[in-house]
């Protein structure tokens, strides 16, 4: 199964004797959208904390391109090729955007830090080249107006976008997204959903929690459900919009 980007078997964590995830299996191939949804507490922030490597999962496999990651830390999975955001924003109040985002994306310079004190050349053109995707990027968010402004000074939707934009500057394989659409209104939600649509024609892989079905069912190639920490349901979003699992647990009868 080395064509998927992201696998997930069996995939279980507890918290003491809350169980969030229970054997939950799914996987992500290259360029594909991947939506991820259930009621509150249903585990999805969970499985993003246990994907990115915040804390160990009770037990289950997951493995990134093919190599599994599991036992790796969070750092390494950066490395390995997954970014995430949160679902509260967090971000750098005394950075300008454009190094925030620069930071984001050190994790794929090679060169060692010591190298551009001697001056070497391999590192100004490695650093050189994060400038020219971290400014694609910045457009790509919508982010290039605001690149000079310290990130303090943003507004709460920009400061959404900057999270995507730090994370994308890592150069991910995959990209997890939780609630990413959490506070924003209408036409900001359609930059979210043409945001999405433009990272996954880049070829990168997508996995995104959200309560806003509009925009999940617009984005996604695919659907899992969760409830109770379990997958009840995965599929095209008409097929998970018509499954009667999925209508009784979650979506009710209006969408
Ligand atoms: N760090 C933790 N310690 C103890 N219990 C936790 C922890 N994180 C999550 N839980 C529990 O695990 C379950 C799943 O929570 P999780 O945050 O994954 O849900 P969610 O699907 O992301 O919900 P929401 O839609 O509200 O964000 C809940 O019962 C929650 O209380
Ligand atoms: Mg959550």
């Amino acid at each position: 199964m080395t064509d998927r980007v992201l696998e997930v078997n069996d995939l279980c964590k507890s918290f003491g004797g809350v169980q969030a995830i229970r054997d939950l299996s799914f996987g992500v191939a290259p360029g594909e959208v991947m939506g991820l949804i259930g009621p509150n507490g249903s585990g999805k922030s969970t499985t993003v904390n246990a994907l990115a490597g915040v804390f160990p999962a009770t037990s289950g496999q997951i493995m990134l391109g093919g190599a599994p990651v599991q036992d790796m830390s969070e750092h390494a999975r950066v490395a390995m090729g997954l970014a995430r955001t949160f679902q509260t924003a967090s971000n750098f109040a005394e950075f300008t955007v454009r190094e925030q985002v620069m930071l984001g994306g050190a994790v794929t310079l090679k060169a060692h830090p010591l190298a551009s004190v001697f001056g070497l050349g391999h590192h100004a053109r490695e650093e050189d080249a994060l400038r020219a995707r971290v400014q694609d990027i910045l457009d790509l968010t919508g982010l290039a107006p605001v690149a000079e402004q310290t990130v303090g000074t943003i507004s709460s939707a920009q400061q959404r976008f900057l999270m995507i934009a730090t994370a994308l500057a890592a150069a991910p394989k995959i990209l997890l997204l939780d609630e990413p659409a959490a506070g924003l209104v209408s036409h900001e939600r359609k930059m979210l959903a043409d945001t999405i649509k433009a990272i996954r024609d880049l070829g990168t892989a997508v996995l995104v929690i959200e309560h806003h079905m509009a925009l999940i069912m617009e984005v996604c190639d695919r659907i899992v459900v969760l409830n109770f920490g379990s997958k009840i349901a995965e599929g095209t979003p008409s097929e998970i919009r018509n499954d009667r699992a999925v209508i009784d647990a979650y979506l009710g009868e209006a969408v």
